[in-house]
């Protein structure tokens, strides 16, 4: 049973394949949709969901449609998870009746007892630790301007979850990567190891020395979702890493802005940058639609034997 609850799931075979399936969907959608139509005709995905969104709920609801299936969103209070029931429970309950489960959680460990116990793919919508399917849309993005290998991504600011899942994926797809962060907020050393065994990665507290020669130029927000309380703190150390006019002059002159969004402008982003020429974030959210499209289509279009043997037998089947 393949899920994607890392981007270390997947070889570098499995990372350019998505890549290119993605762009091969999107390209395909706007010229003969009735295509797709098939690939998961009847197949249901449950979409679990502890905290909010807009993009991910949004993109694999749209996702499924466009492939011929069905979505449900199931909010934090209408299952419960691990309080009404426990998680291995509910993974078997979706298991029996979906064709999948994606799930946006407050700890890693949530997804991957719901992988062990669902019988069914699982996907990663965002846990404390990785954004896998953000990842995958980032370099859909850049691998639409230019050819990614030996390109730069510098990211700046929070060494969090979707900084984790953008550098496994550049160091697989041969993409170098520089972060920059304020102290105690680096990547978390094994993640930085992982990623180092596949490719280049530089570490740097200096924001201007992360951008020198960099393709593209990515954050995201400086307090993640669940971190509210430390926000305060947050907000006197991370102003250095804002991507602003003066930060993107040591970029290349045709770098693009990247950000998995929501954003908050005038914090780790001036809006003037957000709403530049070299600003790529709205097509990028788009692509989380084309490459969850390829995720799905890759995990559940045989996803049906596995949920099948688990049903009763018929009668007369002895
Ligand atoms: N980037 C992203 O995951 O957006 P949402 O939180 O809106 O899903
Ligand atoms: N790091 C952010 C990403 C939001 C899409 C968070 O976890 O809230």
């Amino acid at each position: 049973m393949n899920h994607l609850l890392s981007i270390n799931d997947l070889s570098r075979d499995d990372a350019q394949y998505l890549l290119a399936e993605a762009a091969r969907l999107k390209a395909e959608i706007k010229f003969n949709p009735a295509a797709q139509m098939d690939i998961l005709r009847g197949k249901t995905l449950a979409m679990v969901f502890e905290k909010p969104s807009l993009r991910t709920r949004v993109s694999f609801d749209v996702g499924m449609f466009q492939l011929g299936g069905h979505a449900i969103t199931l909010a934090p209070q209408e299952i419960g998870l691990g309080k009404r029931e426990s998680v291995a429970d509910v993974a078997r309950v979706l298991g029996g009746m979906c064709d999948g489960i994606m799930a946006r959680v407050f700890k890693n460990e949530t997804v991957v007892e719901l992988a062990q116990w669902a019988g069914v793919p699982v996907i990663n919508g965002l846990c404390d630790i990785e954004h896998p399917c953000q990842a995958l849309a980032d370099l859909l993005t850049l691998r639409e301007e230019k050819r990614l290998e030996g390109r730069k991504i510098a990211y700046l600011g929070d060494g969090n979850n979707v900084c984790h899942s953008l550098m496994l994926l550049c160091a697989k797809v041969g993409v170098n990567f520089a972060a920059a962060t304020p102290e105690g907020f680096e990547p978390d050393a094994k993640f930085v190891a992982w990623a180092k065994a596949d490719g280049r990665v530089e570490i740097y507290r200096d924001p201007q020395e992360a951008v020198q020669g960099a393709d593209a130029v990515y954050t995201d927000v400086w307090t993640s979702m669940g971190q509210e309380e430390e926000s305060a703190r947050r907000l006197e150390v991370f102003p250095p890493y804002q991507i602003n006019a003066a930060l993107m002059a040591r970029a290349k002159a045709d770098a693009i802005i990247l950000h998995c969004l929501p954003a908050h402008r005038g914090e780790e982003i001036s809006a003037e940058m957000m709403e530049s020429s070299q600003s790529r974030v709205f097509q990028q959210a788009e692509n989380r639609l084309h490459a969850q499209k390829a995720v799905l289509s890759w995990l559940l279009s045989d996803s049906l034997n596995g949920s099948q043997s688990q049903r009763a037998p018929v009668l007369g089947e002895g």
